[in-house]
């Protein structure tokens, strides 16, 4: 019912709509439309109301489970939304819903996180409210080998959905730092749970610093880090901006989905066919495992973004550093680089760093 008052509300939105036309309409008594206003309101809604004209919406919550489900674009990523105020990490909360068999395209967001993860070991940093702190559950039907496509296509929707919304265009660092102004907007965790040869889900951790001041970010990380509020104040002479979090995560969630097809192999006119016993996305009945037209058609996007290739970098690998040029990826991510010695190197993410712009 309490949606339900939402959605009347919203239609709405800036005139009055009566307690008894609400309660005619939802079948409930006008107590209980009083009820779910209050709960309404407690959960940031700003409801007026007046003795004779009703109820009336003048603002909403900028980013919760409703909010980014109203005006979502998707058939299966994020039709299923925890929303948390406070977690440890999306991603862990994520992989240990995944492994209680939760849908294909569950997405948990939360507020806070009070130990969030990033690549390498390292923490990151998610200062609470300012950020988009998600992790998207996928059971996809690919070979463990091709799983880093997915993160590539992550990082491309990521890049795509900000542009979509704020007009502000970052790029990619190999394999997925998105990068504004030469600093750190946002990175991306990808997990997995796999056997031999086939992988039970992945997690697709996202950390979007949005509206951060300087003074959110601690002293350490100003120098590498950046938000989209930092950004348009820098190029609007210090007038300040602030992003609406839940339209950046709703454009990302439909990117992602719409290349998530192609690498699942799910042709946009069968993806109708639901969710199957599982929970996963129908994959058409037909399809073959990832082609290579397929990953090249994602890699092709993170080609239009990236910052990395045809630049000189350094390789920080376990057995130490190497400098030379990023060529190109692979049909399935990786860099080419040529050293400097005339070595050409294939290289997973999961195994180096690079540094060099
Ligand atoms: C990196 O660049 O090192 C990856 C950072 C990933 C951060 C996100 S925030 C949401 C999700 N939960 C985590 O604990 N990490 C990812």
């Amino acid at each position: 019912v309490k949606k339900k008052i939402l959605f009347e509300l919203r239609k709405l939105s800036g005139s009055y709509v009566s307690g008894e036309a609400l309660s005619v309409q939802l079948g409930v008594s006008r107590t209980a439309i009083w009820k779910h206003v209050r709960e309404l309101r407690e959960e940031g809604y700003k409801i007026g109301s007046s003795s004779k004209k009703g109820y009336m919406l003048s603002a909403v919550p900028e980013l919760n489970e409703n909010e980014i489900k109203n005006g979502l674009q998707t058939i299966y990523l994020g039709r299923t939304i925890v929303y948390l105020e406070t977690v440890g990490s999306t991603n862990t909360y994520a992989k240990k819903i995944s492994l209680e068999g939760c849908h294909e395209g569950t997405v948990v967001v939360s507020e806070n996180q009070t130990s969030a993860r990033g690549r390498l070991g390292r923490e990151w940093h998610s200062e609470g409210g300012k950020g988009i702190w998600m992790s998207v559950v996928l059971r996809p039907s690919i070979p463990p080998e091709s799983v880093q496509i997915i993160t590539l296509a992550a990082a491309v929707a990521v890049v795509k959905a900000i542009q979509y919304v704020t007009g502000i265009e970052a790029a990619i660092k190999w394999p997925n730092d998105i990068i504004l102004n030469g600093k750190k907007l946002c990175g991306i965790l990808t997990e997995m749970s796999c056997e031999m040869e086939r992988v039970n889900f992945i997690v697709v951790g996202i950390g979007i610093n949005v509206n951060h001041s300087e003074e959110d970010f601690p002293q350490n990380l100003r120098k590498i880090a950046t938000s989209l509020k930092i950004f348009s104040q820098s190029i609007k002479n210090g007038d300040s901006h602030s992003y609406n979090r839940s339209a950046i995560l709703k454009r990302l969630l439909f990117e992602l989905e719409q290349m998530y097809n192609v690498i699942n192999n799910c042709p946009s006119n069968k993806i109708d066919v639901d969710l199957n016993t599982n929970g996963n996305a129908v994959i058409a009945e037909n399809s073959d495992s990832l082609t290579k037209e397929d990953s090249n058609s994602i890699v092709n996007e993170w080609r239009k973004y990236s910052l990395t290739l045809g630049k000189e970098i350094t390789v920080i690998a376990r057995g130490g550093e190497y400098n030379g040029i990023a060529v190109d990826i692979t049909s399935d991510g990786r860099l080419i680089v040529l050293a400097n010695d005339g070595i050409k190197h294939e290289i997973l993410s999961g195994e180096v760093s690079i540094r060099g712009f």
